[in-house]
């Protein structure tokens, strides 16, 4: 597909009848303004003159100007070529080195990283495996000193250890021993690390104070309404309050408050059970007595790795309740390496993608999560107390209480958040619900007896300072029959995923309604079938598949990363980063800026304050798909490599890395 272009876009785009551009009738500024943000928004000034001269230039506020004028949201970068190889890809005219590496060094006097000899003990020293959301703590005015919080999702264990061969879940787990699941619970977790600017390259601080890893064993606690439930006590633990250890922490947040927020996704798949069917399968469903409902809802346990072989707290027949201690959002402080890092079940449990957080203009502090599932949930927390500026300690208990809500996309475009409170509407005894802490532990349950929208995947869910605006991004959803489309999720068997925006009324991110609007539905625009809406504008090597993080700029435009996963082969395209204008008559472009390795998937896009430096995550290079690809032709790159692999490094086996790209010779990123 590398290498076509539109150049007949009317018949490129036949498919399309709704784009979601052209703007019919006036087309002044102020005509455009208000049908983005509402007249009465403009009228009562809560859309900032500030914002406003950000989204549009000085311009917007002189009115009568055209709306091309308002492009200063236009990406001015050159367009990275899509296509599939083994290496990444920026756009020419910047740099993209890698920062640090799984297996690279956070502590003095180590030896130098060899995959063959790696030991649990050395493992929780080194940075950890499958880098996924990455934050940027500065710690200078500069910008040339900071930490980065990185969360390390998961281990593929069939890349990571030499002769292990194809994934062990498929392989029955023969060859991976005790040694080696020491080893994975020690790559998990958050990796924090100082880092600095030297010569326009940034570079890890070994030794430094801040540096730190948070693994699967960390001690932590937790809070909220759920602490201390019955469902959390375990043999080891009867409080129900001290807990051990984080697991497949994807996306996050960043507080106001200069911490760092860890999503807690797919822990169902740690969780293990010895028992099988008479026919040899293993049971994944019928365990769990009165909790049996609960751990269906959540697919636990589902033996996805072997822990639960040799620690009891992961194997579900020997410890019912460990699994409730999981699938939480995890707060931690990077500035104290000291701190004990807290659970709060405020926040709900479910399988948190990330925790975008932003100040409400009351002063309470609003986190967007979404439900990584298929026909799951988009949720909203709003904090009880209010922010106060230096109060740490207070801003610290802000997460602890507050109301989550789950969201319902009605047709008529408006979005109703439903709060999973007990006691109101269906959250009752009467249909199995006894406690506030209950429906948080069963949050998914909650969530279906209101009713919820059951969306296409929800990952990140992303507000955008000063605008009102938040985007959700939905991955895909094969399952989803005709029969079950809605307005918000259109497309049966959902392959390619879309972009939904929401918008606060009057920027009030607690308000009980909100409204929404399709931005984009991702896949090739060239294929009537796929069913794509893009704005023509977006060229061949623009339109994306599967879009999952994303972040906004300091203009307000929406920087995407995307996970195809084995998908890559049906769009011919490498994951990467693609910059959407969300305003003006650029709205729903798309532009690559970047790309990953083969069967990698981009994870972590964060912005420095200054604009300068763009992090990306690359996440488990060579393993998606890549036995489809000629030149590995294989699953695990530790089988054979010199002969089937010609350009085999010896560092191999490929690395999940971070990445930081900056524009050759210096300046922000993201001019427009
Ligand atoms: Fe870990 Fe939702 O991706
Ligand atoms: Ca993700
Ligand atoms: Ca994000």
């Amino acid at each position: 597909m590398q290498g076509d272009d539109f150049s007949n876009k009317d018949e490129a785009f036949q498919a399309f009848d709704d784009i979601p551009l052209s703007p019919v009738g006036d087309d002044t500024m102020g005509a455009v303004i208000a049908r983005r943000y509402g007249r009465r928004d403009i009228l009562k000034g809560s859309l900032a003159v500030t914002a406003t001269t950000a989204l549009f230039g000085t311009a917007a506020l002189e009115g009568g100007t055209s709306v091309a004028r308002a492009a200063g949201a236009e990406f001015a970068f050159p367009e990275l070529a899509a296509g599939v190889d083994e290496t990444h890809h920026v756009a020419e005219g910047y740099d993209a080195d890698i920062v640090i590496r799984w297996g690279d060094p956070l502590f003095k006097d180590m030896q130098p990283f060899d995959a063959r000899t790696l030991t649990a003990e050395e493992q929780s020293k080194r940075f950890g495996y499958n880098n996924d959301y990455i934050a940027f703590f500065p710690l200078d005015q500069g910008n040339t000193r900071g930490l980065l919080c990185v969360n390390n999702e998961y281990v593929n264990p069939e890349v990571m250890f030499p002769g292990i061969g194809g994934r062990p879940d498929r392989d029955d787990f023969a060859k991976i021993a005790e040694a080696h699941v020491a080893v994975e619970m020690a790559a998990h977790g958050v990796s924090i690390v100082e880092i600095a600017l030297e010569g326009g390259k940034w570079m890890p601080v070994v030794g430094s104070k801040y540096n730190r890893r948070v693994t699967a064993n960390t001690p932590m606690t937790v809070d909220g309404p759920s602490a201390g439930h019955d469902r959390l006590k375990t043999k080891a633990d009867p409080t129900g309050r001290n807990l051990l250890g984080t697991l497949n922490n994807c996306a996050g947040g960043q507080t106001p408050w200069g911490t760092y927020l860890s999503g807690e996704e797919n822990c169902n798949g740690y969780f293990w059970t010895d028992q099988k069917t008479t026919d040899g399968k293993r049971l994944t469903k019928g365990l769990g007595g009165d909790q049996q409902k609960s751990y269906e809802r959540y697919g636990i346990p589902s033996n996805w790795y072997s822990w639960g072989k040799y620690h009891e707290r992961f194997n579900v027949d020997k410890e019912a309740n460990e699994c409730n201690r999981f699938h939480w959002i995890v707060e931690i402080d990077p500035m104290d390496p000291t701190s004990k890092p807290v659970k709060h079940t405020a926040l709900g449990r479910f399988r948190h993608e990330g925790a975008e957080t932003i100040l409400n203009k009351d002063g309470r502090v609003v986190v967007y999560a979404g439900d990584d599932a298929q026909l799951d949930y988009v949720y909203r927390f709003v904090s009880k107390e209010t922010f106060r500026q230096g109060d740490k300690a207070h801003n610290m208990r802000l997460l602890s209480e507050g109301t989550l809500s789950v969201a319902r996309f009605n047709e008529d475009g408006s979005v109703q958040w439903l709060p999973l409170v007990f006691g109101e509407g269906p959250l009752t005894a009467e249909k199995g619900f006894v406690s506030q802490a209950q429906v948080l532990i069963d949050t998914r349950l909650a969530a279906d007896a209101l009713k919820a929208t059951r969306m296409d995947r929800p990952e990140d869910v992303q507000p955008a300072p000063g605008t009102g605006k938040i985007y959700i991004m939905l991955t895909n959803n094969e399952r989803r029959r005709p029969e079950d489309v809605d307005k918000a999720n259109p497309r049966p068997q959902n392959e390619f995923g879309h972009i939904i925006e929401m918008t606060a009324p009057d920027g009030d991110h607690a308000a009980a309604t909100f409204t929404w609007d399709m931005l984009i539905k991702c896949g090739d625009p060239r294929v009537a079938e796929v069913g794509a809406m893009w704005n023509p504008a977006t060229s061949a090597d623009g339109w994306f598949a599967c879009p999952d993080n994303c972040t906004i700029d300091a203009l307000g435009r929406l920087w995407v990363a995307t996970d195809q996963g084995n998908s890559w082969t049906k769009t011919g395209r490498a994951d990467g980063i693609f910059a959407v204008s969300t305003e003006g008559q650029s709205r729903g472009t798309s532009k690559l800026f970047f790309r990953v390795p083969v069967g990698a998937e981009m994870c972590g896009p964060c912005l420095t304050p200054d604009g300068e430096t763009f992090f990306v995550a690359v996440q488990h290079p060579a393993t998606d798909g890549v036995k489809n690809w000629k030149p590995f032709g294989r699953e695990s790159t530790f089988e054979d490599p010199a002969t089937r692999w010609p350009d085999f490094k010896p560092d191999m086996p490929p690395r999940p890395s971070v990445v930081a790209i900056r524009r050759k010779g210096g300046g922000k990123i993201a001019s427009g």
